[in-house]
């Protein structure tokens, strides 16, 4: 519905109408706010981290260098870098009360409602979150990155009745995740392909997750309320969820020999092809490339080839469909081969978006700070949209209330 109003009087009323048509749209076209963190060219199918191509990045850069790139607006030196990730380092180990609040959940329980629920409890331990000076700030981001993934990977040992893995300070960030995961050495070449996804992943300028995380410490609310705001963002099937729902449609497909049927009859009842499109990128999602590539490299080295090429072959027969409909800008997105990288790696099922959230908190954090000192725009802003009231209307008195007994329904 249009956002024009009919009693548009003055000038400046007809210029408010004017800003506030688009609407119903999840806020399409709208720009919000200023970054400096990072952009997306949907046109062209470009993604850049303060500056840099993610390709660069990707083929170049380390999580531990991009998360830092991410919050300092620059690359570090050697030195610095050296001291950002002891830093990572010296914050991972998750407080025990943590985990001991963990253990009584149910096994059952959704790993991003796990994680969504167990950063307020690290906030607990922060000690003084009145402290808002950027230094507490930058600390608090150290800590979160540093911690989501003990926490992600403590919960699928608790769940599965063994105790979290302590994390191991000669491994990097992506290789110490897979062992507290597993408990086990992680492969090299698969740390390796987890650090490339970490930093794939780590930011995407103001996706749904990342504008909860800006909308909610807007109101002068601490980091770890913004992060868990982002985690619950994250969780949903047309964000962060995707990637689990992509490897749940390869699983259900794997004996499937009529992909192009299939796909043909998924769009002709109106059902979503998991992993392809996006909201803003008009072309190949830049980060897909790289994923597939890294899936038949895996999936060769693991003799588990035919997740990628099932995925390719859903990725042919959708383009093909899709073209026919005129819906020319529908392609694979950062979740369609992620799905199989970490379904290669034994990475769970429902632990996917899990892994998206231990990338995506540099990101955050970095958000998060920009947004509290305002560090791309003249001062802080509290969010605050108008709707349009399209429910009952009894005129300015309000409509009559009946007392209980005389409603008739
Ligand atoms: C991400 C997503 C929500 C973007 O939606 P959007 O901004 O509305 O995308 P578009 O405007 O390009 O969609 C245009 C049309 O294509 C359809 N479309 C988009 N992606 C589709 C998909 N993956 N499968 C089937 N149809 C799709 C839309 O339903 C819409 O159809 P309509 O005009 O007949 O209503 C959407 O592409 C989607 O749901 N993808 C699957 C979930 C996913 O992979 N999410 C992860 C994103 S990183």
């Amino acid at each position: 519905m249009d956002g024009a109003t009919e009693a548009i009087t003055s000038e400046g009323e007809k210029k408010q109408a004017a800003v506030v048509r688009l609407k119903n749209v999840g806020l399409r076209g709208v720009t919000v706010a200023d970054t400096k963190i990072s952009h997306v060219d949907g046109e062209n199918g470009i993604l850049i981290y303060r500056g840099f191509r993610i390709e660069e990045l990707a083929r170049n850069s380390t999580f531990e260098e991009t998360a830092y790139l991410l919050h300092h607006d620059r690359l570090p030196t050697e030195e610095e870098l050296g001291e950002f990730k002891e830093k990572l380092i010296e914050a991972r180990q998750v407080p025990r009360f943590v985990f001991d609040a963990l253990k009584n959940l149910p096994k059952a329980s959704l790993p991003m409602d796990v994680l969504q629920a167990a950063i307020p409890i690290l906030a607990t331990a922060d000690g003084d979150l009145k402290d808002e000076t950027r230094e507490a700030n930058m600390a608090r981001a150290i800590r979160l990155i540093a911690r989501v993934p003990g926490i992600v990977a403590g919960w699928q040992r608790i769940r599965e009745g063994s105790e979290p893995v302590a994390p191991e300070a000669a491994l990097s960030h992506a290789a110490n995740f897979l062992w507290q995961l597993t408990g086990r050495q992680p492969d090299a070449e698969i740390a390796r392909d987890l650090d490339t996804i970490l930093v794939l992943h780590a930011d995407h300028s103001f996706n749904a997750s990342t504008f909860a995380c800006r909308e909610v410490v807007s109101t002068q609310a601490h980091m770890y309320t913004g992060a868990a705001a982002g985690v619950g963002a994250l969780s949903g099937s047309l964000h962060g969820g995707a990637n689990a729902r992509v490897m749940k449609m390869l699983l259900e497909l794997r004996d499937e020999l009529d992909i192009p049927g299939w796909v043909k009859s998924q769009l002709a009842s109106g059902r979503k092809i998991m992993g392809m499109g996006h909201a803003v990128y008009k072309t190949m999602d830049p980060r897909a490339p790289f994923l597939k590539d890294m899936c038949f490299r895996l999936g060769t080295k693991l003799h588990e080839e035919r997740w990628c090429r099932l995925s390719t072959q859903i990725e042919e027969a959708a383009t093909k469909e899709f073209n026919a409909q005129g819906k020319t800008t529908i392609r694979p997105n950062v979740d369609f081969y992620s799905a199989s990288v970490y379904h290669l790696m034994g990475i769970p099922l429902d632990l996917m978006t899990p892994v998206f959230a231990v990338a995506r908190i540099a990101g955050w954090t970095a958000h998060i700070i920009e947004e509290k000192f305002a560090d791309a725009q003249e001062k802080p802003a509290l969010y605050r949209p108008l709707s349009e009231y399209v429910g009952h209307y009894c005129g300015k008195t309000g409509c009559v209330y009946e007392p209980l007994g005389e409603r008739k329904g």
